[in-house]
């Protein structure tokens, strides 16, 4: 049999085909939904480790990031909960490989023996900092605006997944995103699946980052939905998170 030999490009088109169809498959995406859902019980969403620390985004997840990272080349990236910094670090090694920008890693509480890792990491420490306040804070948004100073910026929000705050971070901070750059929303997921019995937490189907993006993109223009990039994956907290400014 002749081997069918793509070009780059052309392998590009035929694999953006099948992930749109892919999309298309409800009965598909209903039953990845139920894995995330059920795997939740036993914390799957938080066994993902990088350079030795936690990252609370599924390996799916972090890879898409890196696609977006790696083509917008940003010169910051803002993580708006840092949480365990496993995700902070991976996203700093991919700017460093790319040797470019710097990783801004915000949380309300980062513990002392955290940030003496995080800040241990050789090369990949040099690309972040930390800081610790609330993300809805007006001193908070105004420090960090100070740092960013109208550079290639992209935001990704992860820190409380209530409607309301995802709302008024998508408000506050689309504010540092360029065009053509990206707001990434994460844990739109909880509006498919049941709220995790044993970690009783404020959000649920009916109020979650989805519902946010959604009233967002009612009055800003600016952004739509990159599906093409929720198209390639499956097993995903953040679908329909993707929020590109196209204005
Ligand atoms: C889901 S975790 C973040 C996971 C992390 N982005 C990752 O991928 O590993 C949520 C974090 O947001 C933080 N947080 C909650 N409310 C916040 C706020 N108003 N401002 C900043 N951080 C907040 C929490 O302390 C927690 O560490």
């Amino acid at each position: 049999m002749k081997k069918k030999i793509y070009t780059k490009k052309k392998f590009e088109k035929v694999l953006e085909h099948h992930a749109s169809k892919m999309s298309k498959d409800k009965k598909l995406i209903k039953s990845a939904h139920k894995v995330i859902e059920r795997a939740d019980k036993y914390m799957y969403i938080h066994q993902t480790k990088f350079l030795g620390e936690t990252s609370l985004n599924l390996p799916e997840d972090l890879f898409l990031i890196q696609n977006v990272i790696y083509d917008t080349r940003p010169d910051f990236v803002i993580e708006i909960g840092f949480a365990w910094g496993g995700t902070g670090l991976f996203i700093a090694s991919i700017l460093d490989n790319i040797g470019k920008g710097k990783l801004i890693g915000l949380d309300i509480f980062v513990p002392k023996d955290l940030k003496r890792r995080i800040l241990n990491k050789g090369k990949i420490s040099k690309r972040i900092k930390i800081i610790e306040g609330s993300s809805t804070h007006d001193g908070t948004f105004r420090k960090i605006q100070n740092l960013v100073n109208k550079k290639k910026v992209i935001v990704i929000l992860d820190s409380d997944h209530t409607e309301k705050h995802v709302l008024k971070e998508l408000t506050m901070y689309s504010k540092l995103v360029n065009k053509n750059s990206y707001i990434i929303c994460c844990d739109t997921i909880l509006n498919f699946i049941k709220p995790n019995q044993m970690r009783k937490r404020d959000w649920n189907k009916n109020n979650n980052p989805l519902g946010a993006v959604n009233k967002f993109l009612k009055s800003s223009k600016k952004f739509v939905i990159d599906k093409k990039i929720n198209n390639k994956v499956l097993l995903s907290c953040n679908p329909n998170g993707f929020l590109k400014r196209v204005k």
